[in-house]
């Protein structure tokens, strides 16, 4: 996603924090550091020549074919054997468990938060679980006349379309929407018990896997279920992928809470 999606993903979660999670969790942002600003650390990160080794940690690259067969196989499609340095399930999983470890100093600790607030952000943007051109950033589109790529309409323009660039105001608008269609009769109000579902699973990688695969399976769906390169994409297309990345951004902030909740309380603290 872009800032607006990963910021809002942040701000919906921080509202679901337990109390002792959101103090662990100031505890490891620097003076002045909102929690939104965190979650997009990560990618500037990659972007430098230091952290370009975690680049290949924002997505996994299913190889099925799609849009006639989805689904991601980890050990195919994860990368971290051959010496490429592994996937956002496999990152989320490591900087997991560094989060977890006290024995860590506060700087690698502080880092590993913001890549967890990241990932849980970037494993629910569908084509960050899609290998095809690079996740769409190689198919050429157009939205509102401009030239662009899937990819990046999917993590940016379509929602910035629908709520405004991202800024305070529109994140917080965005969060206030989200928040109450999560909220008792609400439109998500049904989905809380799947979303929370795999929380309270032992095994972190397994409950990642499904939600790269819950991500994925919109590629079939909806994604690249009809001809894409080359169109305009900024009409039905982007009204049909509107509730979609919202209902994604919501689960994101929404388990994000969950999976900080478990770590520090050892419950999802969620209702
Ligand atoms: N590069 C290769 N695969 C990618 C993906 N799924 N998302 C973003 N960048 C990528
Ligand atoms: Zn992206
Ligand atoms: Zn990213």
């Amino acid at each position: 996603w872009g800032y607006l999606g990963h910021k809002t993903v942040a701000l919906l979660a921080s509202r679901h924090l337990l109390p002792e999670t959101a103090s662990f969790v100031r505890s490891l942002l620097y003076r002045d550091q909102t929690i939104m600003d965190a979650a997009v650390w990560a990618d500037r990160y990659a972007h430098v020549p230091l952290g370009r080794y975690s680049k290949g940690w924002h997505y996994i690259d299913a190889r099925d074919e799609p849009p006639t067969s989805c689904g991601i196989q980890y050990n195919r499609d994860c990368g971290d054997d051959g010496g490429k340095g592994g996937c956002v399930v496999s990152a989320l999983v490591n900087m997991t468990s560094r989060l977890q470890d006290d024995t860590l100093p506060w700087p690698q600790r502080a880092q590993a938060l913001r890549f967890v607030l990241h990932f849980l952000g970037d494993i629910h943007q569908p084509l960050h679980t899609e290998h095809l051109a690079r996740g769409g950033n190689g198919v050429h589109v157009r939205f509102h006349n401009h030239d662009t790529n899937l990819h990046s309409i999917w993590d940016s323009a379509i929602i910035e379309a629908a709520h405004g660039r991202a800024s305070d105001r529109s994140i917080a608008r965005l969060t206030d929407d989200l928040y109450n269609r999560l909220s008792d009769g609400g439109m998500y109000a049904a989905d809380k018990e799947h979303w929370r579902s795999c929380l309270n699973v032992s095994d972190v990688q397994e409950c990642a896997l499904q939600w790269a695969n819950e991500s994925n399976a919109y590629i079939c769906s909806y994604v690249l279920a009809g001809e894409v390169e080359g169109k305009e994409l900024g009409g039905d297309y982007a009204d049909g992928a509107v509730p979609i990345i919202e209902r994604m951004i919501a689960a994101a902030g929404y388990r994000l809470a969950g999976w900080l909740n478990m770590i520090v309380c050892g419950r999802d603290g969620l209702e």
